[in-house]
């Protein structure tokens, strides 16, 4: 594969940089302890870190409310910082990508300041205002929990002003060519110190138009391209991944011709693997995959199982939204907006098997699979945290002082205080140094990824052996075939199965370098509860 397309095969890993590790003893993680804690990250495997919001910010929305795209927030350092970052990531074949958010600003950037005190300041316009609340009234409200309106009242502009997110965070009105412009002057700064992208926020809501939903406009995807193209001319290699929480064909236009993002989140399958888990059947992950729209050649979907917010149950039917919600998230305080504010852990019952079995799904399917800080070691949530705080808590790093994150006397969060999510038993020191440990899992998964491109971009057909908790699929590769087994239920299953033709041969099971023999056309498994294999056909 031509190292342009590098995404396509790439292991990424969100940092909550304020979560990662605190070199300076203030409390708060810091761009200098990340760029201390790369080995770290190089030995788990990470080809690419996302960086959440870092930028100066009242931190309304946890930094997703910027009030500065060119800074840098005090708390996580400085420029040089940051560079010097960028530059030990790049030295250890590590990438870099940043957070974009371009539908809103904070209420504090001084654009927004400068609009709502003048309707004659050039910055009006960068703004969506209105004086009657009614306008767009087929735009959904996104936090359903906190806000009423998508329209604010500003008492010093005598308008209204929109926002799709928290009313701290007014919308930036796209219709305004400054706006686009700033847009690019923005990327440009951040492409020249050498980030390798952008992780685009909130793509759908760009532009608002009355009688639509105001999402995903023509006039958005037209904006995305005109970035794509300035990308692409004078930065080629670096990406832009899509945030659009949308079902299949309404991501998939985001893909465009393979002209406006390279990756998208599969916002649809995330859910679908819990629901599989939970049902011990594999129809709804099946289900997310044969729904999933073909993409262009150079581009690839990003799968995840957890990210700093809640696990979002848009992508699902209000069926099986209440389902999840009572199968996932029993308690009223798990649930926030339409989703479970949850870790992976947690929602898997601290199940070492049905973790490594959902890691296993993750690196298996098609796409790039993307790892949540924290997950890699099972880190518990703290719900007495308000908002999706309770999933941001301080990286455990050892058994000592807050963790090992930080030396401080009061650190911005607490860590996970309660069993069995304790920074005595979860920590990165033990699960790095166990065999068996769920982080050895995954470094050994990753490793094994990396040499079967089959796993990476191979086509993928799923096996039929009648028997609904198992979830068996085919990956086609150029010089090798894949066969992977999971079995989603608590109960072992006997397979017996007739396989494709090209399926003919040995079988090495690359979990355990085991051979197993010879396919003779059938595959013959018995498999425990939750338990997954990954075998070479060839
Ligand atoms: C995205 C972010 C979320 C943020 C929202 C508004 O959905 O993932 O954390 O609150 O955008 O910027």
């Amino acid at each position: 594969m031509p190292e342009s397309l590098w995404y396509k095969n790439a292991v990424f890993y969100e940092v909550y940089v304020r979560a990662f590790f605190d070199s300076d003893g203030d409390g708060n993680g810091d761009l200098n302890g990340l760029t201390q804690k790369l080995d770290y990250l190089q030995s788990l495997g990470v080809d690419c870190l996302w960086l959440l919001p870092i930028y100066p910010s009242p931190l309304k929305d946890d930094g997703y409310d910027i009030s500065d795209y060119t800074g840098i927030h005090p708390d996580y350092g400085t420029l040089a910082d940051f560079k010097n970052l960028l530059e030990a990531a790049h030295a250890r074949h590590i990438r870099l990508i940043m957070d974009l958010v371009l539908n809103h600003s904070s209420d504090q950037h001084p654009w927004f300041q400068a609009a709502r005190s003048d309707r004659n300041s050039p910055f009006r316009d960068y703004y969506v205002w209105s004086d009657s609340d009614k306008k767009y009234d087929q735009a959904r409200i996104i936090f359903v929990d906190t806000e009423k309106s998508n329209w604010t009242w500003d008492e010093a502009a005598g308008q209204y002003f929109w926002h799709r997110f928290y009313s701290s965070q007014p919308d930036l009105n796209f219709d305004n060519p400054a706006v686009r412009a700033e847009f690019l002057r923005i990327m440009r700064f951040w492409l020249d110190l050498g980030v390798d992208g952008f992780r685009v926020d909130a793509v759908p809501y760009l532009f608002e138009r009355e009688d639509t939903n105001c999402e995903n406009l023509p006039e958005t995807h037209a904006f995305l391209k005109e970035i794509r193209r300035y990308v692409d001319k004078n930065y080629p290699g670096r990406i832009l991944l899509c945030e659009a929480n949308q079902w299949p064909e309404d991501v998939r236009t985001y893909l465009g011709d393979g002209d406006e993002f390279q990756l998208a989140f599969h916002f649809p399958l995330m859910p679908r693997i819990f629901m599989g888990l939970r049902r011990a059947d594999s129809v709804p992950i099946e289900w997310a995959l044969t729904h999933t729209p073909s993409i262009p050649e150079n581009c690839q979907w990003c799968t995840f199982l957890r990210n700093h917010d809640e696990l979002t149950l848009e992508m699902v039917t209000e069926e099986e939204r209440q389902w999840m919600w009572e199968q996932y998230a029993p308690e009223a305080r798990m649930r926030l907006n339409l989703g479970i504010r949850r870790r992976l852990a947690p929602l898997l019952d601290n199940d070492p098997r049905k973790i490594g079995l959902a890691f296993s799904l993750l690196f298996t399917l098609p796409g790039s699979p993307i790892i949540y800080y924290g997950d890699e070691i099972g880190m518990g949530d703290d719900l007495q945290l308000p908002d999706r705080n309770g999933v941001r808590t301080p990286l455990q790093w050892d058994a000592g002082l807050n963790a090992g994150f930080s030396s401080a006397r009061s650190i911005y969060s607490p860590v996970i205080g309660v069993a069995p999510y304790d920074p005595e038993r979860v920590n990165v020191e033990t699960s790095r140094s166990t065999n068996g440990s769920l982080w050895s899992r995954i470094q050994a998964m990753i490793a094994i990824r990396k040499s079967h491109p089959a796993l990476c971009c191979g086509d993928l057909a799923w096996l039929d052996c009648g028997l609904p908790a198992v979830a068996a699929y085919l990956r086609r590769g150029s010089r090798e075939h894949m066969l992977m087994v999971h079995n989603l239920s608590a109960v072992p299953q006997m397979i017996d199965c007739v396989l494709p033709e090209d399926f003919h041969g040995k079988i090495v099971d690359l979990l355990t370098s085991q051979a197993m023999g010879k396919t003779q056309g059938r595959l013959l498994l018995s498999i425990q509860p939750y338990e997954y294999r990954w075998l070479s056909i060839a």
